[in-house]
């Protein structure tokens, strides 16, 4: 029988009828439900005790359990209680040779499905089984559909479909018509502002102002008036009065980027701001009231910042009533595919290159490079990502996309050497790649010479348009020369 696809934290869709988990110490028990299992198509694991069994299902994903109450390690409730704990989800039929009504409905109190005493009815047991199975199946497909269409409709350019970005998105759904605080965190580049974006735009403030304040690019003086806005003569260069952006946000969202890094002054400010909703512009005894909304990311770990007395602890729990944790693009691989066609689809679009005749992009990674993008760490997460695939859309000149357009310090941490581009001898160990480009290289910087270094013509003898000619430049590094440079 073949393994079936887990899908991570949710459900198991296999090609068989089901995964079925018996747990239970009688061996003839076990044999028995084992053989009816597997002869009606299930795939069929086996736990002899409660910690075997436990381990199982933490380890992997059931379409159902079969628990016997009576172990000698532990009681069958005794797991149904801690499965229940971090698991609502998969279906549990207690089994039992001391079939008592108090038993069972305690086990039913406890989140079991359902109840067979031994010796039971095999073709009823089956007929649960599949029925349990079928209507979680349901479910699940019902609320993966549910999620892609809300998400279709909410979040037009954060893509993803990892479990763990959907979690987030998920979050980002429930969080967005409130006005509670949110503290968005993660590495440099794995969506902050894109996020915050997003939840402004589904909040009931979508149609105000969302004012971005990078707090780690302004200076401490001018981070406060730019904040709350002063009155004239409120310092020497305060010739008039300005508004901050504090009150442009009224209404609307304010957004702090970087505030870890943010110095005690502000912070005393802001926390003051968080909890009156009012402020006073510098140099002015007026105190201004306002309706905003707050939203702060990091990517600096701010708990650690509060231990170490850099950050106030009252300010940090009033941003971090709702944390959003951002996820590493290292820890959600499947999402680079979906990412790399999004980007390919902006990127072409925006320099009008490879695009078909309902102006979808045509471009795709040669399989070599995609694998060098699937296994990166990505240290700038999506940013990087996007980066390169920018880079490879002003770079290509064919539809497909080869390795040596990767940038170079993806290159190298794939283990790809990455050659001086200076023409020298290629080592005697070169890859057909190092010796594909060296060759094309050569061959152009020939024909560029005989044509005066005229593009032109050295791409109509090379018989290719001149854009490719050009991108094929631009790739290998090729110096160009003047003409009349070289004429002199
Ligand atoms: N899930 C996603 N789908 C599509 N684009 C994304 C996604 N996540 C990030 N991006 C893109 O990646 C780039 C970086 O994202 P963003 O600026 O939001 O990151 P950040 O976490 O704020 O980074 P930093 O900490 O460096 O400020 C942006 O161009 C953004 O549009
Ligand atoms: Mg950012």
């Amino acid at each position: 029988m073949p393994d079936p696809v887990v899908l991570e934290g949710t459900s198991t869709i296999s090609e068989s009828r089901g995964r079925v988990l018996v747990v239970d110490d009688e061996a003839d028990i076990r044999e028995s439900l084992e053989t009816l299992l597997s002869l009606e198509g299930y795939s069929v694991d086996l736990a002899q005790n409660a910690g075997e069994g436990l381990h199982k299902m933490e380890s992997r994903t059931y379409d159902l359990v079969l628990l016997d109450l009576m172990m000698p390690d532990r009681s069958g409730m005794d797991v149904l209680r801690e499965v229940r704990e971090r698991d609502h989800d998969t279906p549990i039929f207690m089994i039992t040779a001391y079939g008592s009504v108090e038993a069972a409905v305690n086990a039913l109190k406890l989140g079991a499905n359902d109840y067979f005493s031994k010796p039971w009815d095999n073709e009823k047991l089956l007929i649960e089984i599949e029925r349990m199975i079928a209507r979680r199946r349901l479910e699940f497909e019902n609320r993966s559909l549910k999620r892609a269409l809300k998400q279709r409709y909410s979040f037009p350019n954060i893509i993803g479909k990892s479990e763990r970005m959907l979690r987030v998105l998920d979050l980002v759904t429930q969080v967005a018509p409130s006005r509670s605080t949110i503290l968005i965190s993660g590495e440099t580049g794995t969506g902050k502002e894109l996020i915050a974006k997003a939840i402004h735009a589904n909040s009931p403030r979508a149609e105000q102002m969302f004012v971005p304040v990078n707090c780690g690019s302004l200076p401490p003086e001018l981070l406060e008036s730019t904040l709350f806005g002063h009155v004239k003569g409120a310092f020497t260069s305060a010739l008039q009065s300005r508004k901050g952006y504090f009150e442009i946000a009224n209404k609307g969202t304010i957004f702090f980027d970087e505030i870890g890094t943010v110095g005690p002054e502000i912070q005393a400010k802001l926390l003051r701001v968080i909890q009156e909703r009012e402020f006073m512009p510098l140099g002015s005894s007026e105190v201004i009231k306002v309706d905003v909304r707050i939203l702060a990311a990091t990517n600096a770990d701010l708990k650690r910042l509060v231990d170490e007395g850099k950050f106030r602890e009252d300010l940090y729990y009033r941003l971090n009533v709702i944390n959003l944790s951002l996820p590493p693009l290292r820890d959600r691989k499947e999402d680079i595919p979906l990412l790399i066609d999004h980007f390919f689809a902006k990127y072409c679009r925006e320099n009008e290159k490879f695009l078909d005749a309902s102006n979808r992009s045509v471009l795709k990674f040669a399989p070599d490079a995609l694998q060098i993008l699937m296994d990166h760490n990505w240290p700038g997460n999506v940013r990087e990502l996007e980066n390169a695939v920018e880079r490879a859309v002003v770079l290509a000149s064919e539809p497909v996309v080869p390795l040596d357009v990767l940038p170079e310090q993806i290159l190298q941490a794939g283990g790809i050497r990455v050659r001086q581009r200076d023409g020298g001898p290629l080592p005697p160990d070169a890859s057909l790649f190092e010796i594909v480009a060296d060759f094309e290289r050569r061959v152009i910087i020939e024909h560029l010479e005989q044509a005066n270094w005229s593009q032109t013509e050295a791409a109509d003898n090379l018989r290719v348009p001149l854009s490719t000619l050009n991108q094929k430049i631009k790739r290998l590094a090729i110096e160009i020369r003047r003409k009349s440079e070289h004429a002199r």
